[in-house]
Formats: C-alpha cells, sequence, structure tokens
C-alpha cells in the first residue's frame, strides 16, 4: 500500500468538509487535484472512502477506518516537529546528567547555576558509585557524566574541569591531630573505613596504599560517604575521602584532616560521554559551563 502524506492531507480536509469544492479552497488546489489525490489513495487502499448519494458525499466504513489513522499520523508529525524543534534550541529539552555520589557534593549547586540560565530545561540527575555509572555511559544512556579518573576500557570523550583532593580525614580527637608529616607506615595499626567495592574513592585509595607498599591491619566496609563520615566522627578509625564531601564537617570542626606525607592524593573531576555521541544543544552547553565554572573555580 503506497500512500504519501499528501493524500493523507486531502483525504482528512475532504473528510471533514465533505466537500471536494471547500477541500480544495482550504488547501490552496484546484478541484480536479483534490479529486485526483482521493482517487490516488482509494487505488493504493482498494475500496472506496466516499460514496455520492444525490448532491451529497458520505464516508463510507472504510473512510472512517482510515480518517482515524489518517489524524493520528498527522498529530504524530506535529510532535514529532515539536520535539525536533526542542532539541535545536539550548533553551528548552531534556538534560540527562549521571554522577557518581561524591560529585553529588557539588552537582546540585552546579545544575541549580545551569537551570537558572535555562529555565525551560528539564534536568534528570543520576547519582549512583562510579561502577554503576560506568555501565550505564557504557549503554550511552545520560547526555553527560561528572566523574573521577575515567575508564581507560571504553571509548569516551572526557575533559577534566576541577580538582578532586582525596583528604586522611580523623576524629578531631586523634592522637597524630596535631602532628605534622606524618609517614603512611605509622598508622598500619589503625582501622580504615573504606567505601564500597564500585567506588571510584575506593579505588584511588587502594592505587595509593598499593603504590606506597601499604596495607592497614584492620578495614571496616560501608557505603557512601555519609555513613563513612559518621563512623569516623565517632572514632572508629580513619578514611581516606573527597575533600568535596567534608566541607561541611571541617568547617565545623567534626571531622579534622590527618597532615600524612602523599597525601592530598591528587585527583581531577572530568565531564564525559561515548566518544561519537552527538551531544544536544542542551548537552553541549552544559558541557561549556560545568568547563568555564571549574575554570573560574581555580582561579579564585
Ligand atoms: P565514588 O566516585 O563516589 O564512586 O567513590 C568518586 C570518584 O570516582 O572519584
Amino acid at each position: 500500500m503506497h500512500i504519501t502524506i499528501r493524500q493523507l492531507q486531502v483525504f482528512e480536509s475532504v473528510a471533514r468538509h465533505l466537500s471536494y469544492t471547500r477541500a480544495a479552497e482550504e488547501l490552496h488546489l484546484t478541484q480536479p487535484a483534490v479529486s485526483m489525490q482521493i482517487r490516488q489513495l482509494e487505488q493504493a487502499v482498494g475500496l472506496a472512502l466516499f460514496e455520492q448519494i444525490g448532491k451529497k458525499i458520505y464516508q463510507t466504513r472504510a473512510g472512517e477506518l482510515m480518517l482515524g489513522h489518517a489524524l493520528t499520523i498527522q498529530e504524530h508529525l506535529e510532535l514529532s516537529k515539536r520535539e525536533m524543534d526542542e532539541l535545536k534550541g539550548v533553551d528548552s529539552g531534556r538534560l540527562s546528567i549521571g554522577v557518581v555520589s561524591t560529585v553529588n557534593y557539588f552537582a546540585a549547586r552546579l545544575l541549580a547555576a545551569f537551570s537558572r540560565k535555562h529555565p525551560n530545561v528539564k534536568i534528570r540527575l543520576d547519582v549512583t558509585n562510579r561502577e554503576t555509572l560506568l555501565r550505564k555511559l557504557e549503554s550511552n544512556e545520560p547526555d553527560l557524566v561528572l566523574m573521577g579518573q575515567p575508564p581507560n576500557n571504553l571509548d569516551v570523550n572526557a575533559s577534566d574541569f576541577m580538582d578532586n583532593p582525596l583528604l586522611l580525614v580523623a576524629a578531631p580527637d586523634h592522637s597524630m591531630a596535631k602532628m605534622k608529616n606524618i609517614s603512611l607506615d605509622s598508622l598500619i595499626d589503625e582501622t580504615f573505613v573504606v567505601r564500597e567495592p564500585g567506588s571510584g574513592t575506593r579505588l584511588a585509595m587502594e592505587r595509593f596504599f598499593l603504590d606506597h607498599d601499604f596495607k592497614p591491619k584492620s578495614t571496616v566496609e560501608m557505603a557512601g560517604n555519609e555513613v563513612i563520615k559518621q563512623a569516623i566522627e565517632v572514632g572508629l578509625g580513619l578514611s581516606i575521602l573527597s575533600a568535596h564531601t567534608i566541607e561541611l564537617e571541617l568547617s565545623a570542626g567534626r571531622l579534622i584532616t590527618l597532615d600524612v606525607i602523599g597525601i592530598p592524593i591528587v585527583r581531577r573531576w572530568y565531564v564525559a560521554h561515548r566518544t561519537g555521541k552527538r551531544l544536544t544543544p542542551t548537552a553541549l552547553s552544559f558541557k561549556q559551563f560545568v568547563l568555564a565554572e571549574g575554570e573560574r573555580k581555580s582561579k579564585n
């Protein structure tokens, strides 16, 4: 069945007016042109769509059914046009951002600032740990992700935008609170509270320990930065956490950092997407916004 959109438009107009003449006027066509389109459509479907009784024309049963489909097709065409127009604009459309849990401490601020500039953009923020985020990145789910070290087993386009120092965190009454240049080895008997497997913070900590040939005698595993901070605060042990997660606790004196040689572990935050991804104007504008914010922060 070969049907053109033009035929459906003409058909819909004739069906609405039940008049070839009025359809021709509405569509700025001649009446024979309208008749021709209807005849071709009838040939394509293999059934009559209208019947003329006396001076009046009526829809046949086939015409009634066809009208339903013609209206649905028109609606879909209009919807697709609207959606394409949305994608063309920076000030509208959707933006889906995935972040590792540690980024969550500043992601909300970033998104709020972006949203003030582009109030019509609908933003979706997805917070997971590194491993889950990598899976989503692999299946091309989010427009952009904000994460630590980009993966080397996946084709990604990653641009770094801000420092992510990892600090050694302790309770304020820790015996080494006032010491300078503490060697990592002198912490061998401490309990280290570590993030869950799959966390980027944990990965960086493990790499640091491996590089320094250091293996703490005891470790306790906890899922998420918040619960670890609480455990450290009540004296369960030490941890290595991103500076972004402990700003409030440090300024309130609820946590301190120890001056350990080799710490801070210097890392960067990255904004990334799969190589070859066609960023929408909104996603591109968010990426540029993040890079500019990073630059502004590094100058302050
Ligand atoms: P995380 O990621 O929140 O999974 O620890 C942080 C990072 O990649 O540095």
